[in-house]
């Protein structure tokens, strides 16, 4: 009943770390190239549910739709938008707060994370964070979203929401999403501690690879990596209780297109001293043409405004009629 459809989105704030590149945009790419239809959006509204400069914000917006350009994204096979410029997100995030239940978004872990000690002070946004990304993904009809494994839940409770709203107004309207989680890099840790994902937003610049970081700085922060120092294994097995080494494979994998058993039977043997700067010299080899053609991008900030505002047209031409029928579905 549903034609396959992509969709997925990144918040902007700070800069793209290596994470958000393996685990997402890299994907996203793949999935452009594969000919499914693809609609990638630079979430702001999702940013704001913590304090956000505007100043700032605006840049960041701008520096996102350049880091997915630079990273493949072709605005012309695939739509590129801003979340803000399609009001249907808003308007079908209030629906979905009134078929999501409180006890499904008290039980999401990023919320508790996020919100950390003090709940009672977090915004209200931040807590319906989940039902705005549903109707994010909700309002194209979109099939697939691919994500890294830390928003596994969100994409569960938008199938939630869907199987709901579907039951409730005994109609099949929305389809049941499904999470594409898949490859090396799914969850890359940071690299100052190996019990936390990689993130934009970790107060620890040393804690991550950011897409924007030059060469020699690159080069530091993975000789600066947590790591044992064992010589890599010869195979896999060998990394079980290793977290930090397997991550460090893992990102090699995924930025080599091999698998993380190839990478360990190159490398076995080999201490940290040799594979941190074979690390380095790959992730600057790949990421630093990135980085060039987001610096040439971000001169032009109209013509960026340009494809965005052309983006967010295309978008609309899809959510307008759905929301619509969603409008008749619900009696408004
Ligand atoms: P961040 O936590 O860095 O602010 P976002 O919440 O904006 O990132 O997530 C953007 C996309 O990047 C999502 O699909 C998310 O799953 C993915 N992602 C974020 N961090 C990682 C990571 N450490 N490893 C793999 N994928 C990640
Ligand atoms: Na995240």
């Amino acid at each position: 009943k549903f034609t396959p459809r992509v969709f997925s989105g990144i918040q902007p704030t700070n800069h793209l770390q290596l994470g958000n590149y393996l685990g997402a945009v890299k994907r996203f790419v793949e999935m452009q190239n594969s000919g499914i239809e693809t609609i990638y959006c630079i979430v702001d509204l999702h940013a704001i549910t913590v304090w956000q400069d505007p100043v700032d914000l605006q840049n960041a917006t701008r520096e996102l739709a350049a880091s997915y350009i630079a990273s493949g994204l072709d605005p012309k096979r695939s739509i590129l938008f801003n979340q803000s410029q399609v009001p249907g997100h808003a308007e079908l995030g209030w629906i979905f707060n009134c078929v999501a239940r409180m006890g499904w978004m008290n039980r999401m872990t990023q919320w508790k994370d996020k919100a950390g000690k003090d709940a009672e002070k977090a915004s209200l946004g931040l807590f319906a964070y989940p039902s705005l990304m549903a109707a994010d993904i909700l309002l194209y009809h979109a099939t697939h979203v691919p994500v890294g494994e830390d928003q596994k839940q969100h994409v569960e409770l938008t199938r939630d929401i869907a199987i709901k709203f579907n039951h409730d107004f005994k109609v099949d309207f929305f389809p049941v999403t499904q999470p594409v989680i898949e490859g090396a890099a799914t969850r890359v840790m940071s690299l100052r501690d190996g019990s936390k994902k990689m993130s934009k937003s970790d107060p620890s610049d040393a804690s991550r690879i950011n897409l924007t970081d030059d060469a020699d700085t690159v080069a530091q922060k993975f000789r600066k990596a947590r790591t044992d120092s064992e010589p890599l294994p010869e195979t896999l097995e060998g990394l079980k209780d290793r977290p930090e080494a397997r991550n460090l494979v893992n990102i090699y994998a995924a930025l080599a297109e091999m698998t993380p058993e190839a990478v360990v039977a190159e490398y076995a043997g080999q201490g940290f001293g040799t594979f941190k700067p074979a690390l380095a010299d790959l992730a600057v080899s790949k990421l630093s043409p990135i980085a060039d053609e987001m610096k040439r991008l971000m001169a032009d900030p109209a013509e960026i405004d340009r494809i965005l505002g052309d983006g967010a047209a295309r978008a609309n031409a899809i959510a307008e009629p759905i929301l619509a029928q969603t409008y008749d579905i619900v009696g408004l």
